[in-house]
């Protein structure tokens, strides 16, 4: 058997056109959705994700302004920038791209924008609404997850079997809380859970969100189930190459023989993640603007 390949680009691409049309609504009656990122320091992987995400921003109609702020900035500067986003009418999104360098403290920083506008759905309030189905803003990747599931197995995902693996912040709580809310039955795996595998085996729905390349080998899966690879990581470049290889937390051609449907690496789950924080730009200024 093989695999359906779940397209997360294509799907992107199409949120992405829906979300443009909606803005070039929206700005017609004059709101035009701004979005802020801001980013500290100079992680290599973090400049590319910036840079997509105020060019995709940009793309869709929104004003996009990125904040690249030294790796040694005071967390009282960057609070500093914070307030300052809060306060301004034009911005109705703001990002802190993370990881923050040290000595910054996530928690304080995330902690300082205004829910109303933090679209990456990781301020307490967002949290807990998502937590109690309150009318939050959602995390991006695990939205983008929801989506591709949705597109794959349709609406109605009730009484699945989910495994995540990883309990982030970002992905792996905030996944299993959404798998929660569509009725699943859901367990989350992480670093400490005995026999993984036979976890796996269990699942109709599998989401690995561990950075562990091709962690989940192909005869842990089990035959038809829909996968969906959060993990992006970079091999070793082979002689030869400048770079390496992007690959997922699955081993992707062993899995792709046993699996119902799976995402691919690079291609599959990343764009949506940049898709849905757009999405939840223009949530934000919708309700915004009234
Ligand atoms: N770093 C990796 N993924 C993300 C994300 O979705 N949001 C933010 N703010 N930082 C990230």
């Amino acid at each position: 058997m093989t695999a359906r390949l779940i397209d997360g680009k294509a799907a992107a691409a199409a949120l992405r056109q829906r979300i443009a049309a909606q803005v070039a609504r929206v700005s017609d009656l004059g709101v035009v959705p701004g979005l802020a990122v801001v980013l500290v320091g100079e992680d290599p992987a973090s400049q590319v994700y910036v840079r997509s995400k105020e060019r995709l921003a940009r793309e869709a109609g929104m004003v996009s302004i990125a904040h690249r702020l030294p790796p040694t900035t005071p967390e009282a500067d960057l609070l500093d920038l914070i307030r300052r986003l809060n306060a301004d009418p034009a911005i109705h999104g703001i990002l802190v791209q993370l990881p923050v360098p040290k000595p910054l403290d996530e928690r304080t920083i995330i902690g300082a924008i205004d829910p109303a506008k933090d679209v990456d759905g990781l301020h307490p309030v967002n949290v807990g609404n998502l937590s109690i189905g309150g009318e939050g803003l959602l995390p991006c990747t695990p939205s983008g997850c929801m989506m591709l599931l949705r597109d794959t197995l349709g609406a109605d995902l009730s009484g699945l079997r989910a495994l995540v693996i990883g309990r982030s912040n970002l992905m792996g709580k905030p996944m299993a809380q959404l798998l929660v809310r569509a009725h699943c039955t859901v367990t989350v795996a992480h670093s400490r859970t005995r026999d993984l595998a036979d976890e796996c085996r269990r699942a109709d729905i599998l989401v690995p969100a561990v950075g562990q390349p091709r962690m989940v080998r192909g005869d842990w899966i089990k035959p038809g189930a829909t996968v969906i690879d959060v993990g992006m990581n970079r091999l070793a470049p082979e002689p030869g190459q400048e770079k390496g290889r992007l690959v997922g937390d699955v081993a992707f051609e062993e899995a792709v023989e046993v699996a119902g449907a799976i995402t691919p690496v690079p291609g599959g789950v990343g764009p949506m993640t940049i898709a849905c924080l757009l999405d939840n730009t223009l949530t934000a200024a919708c309700r915004a603007e009234g």
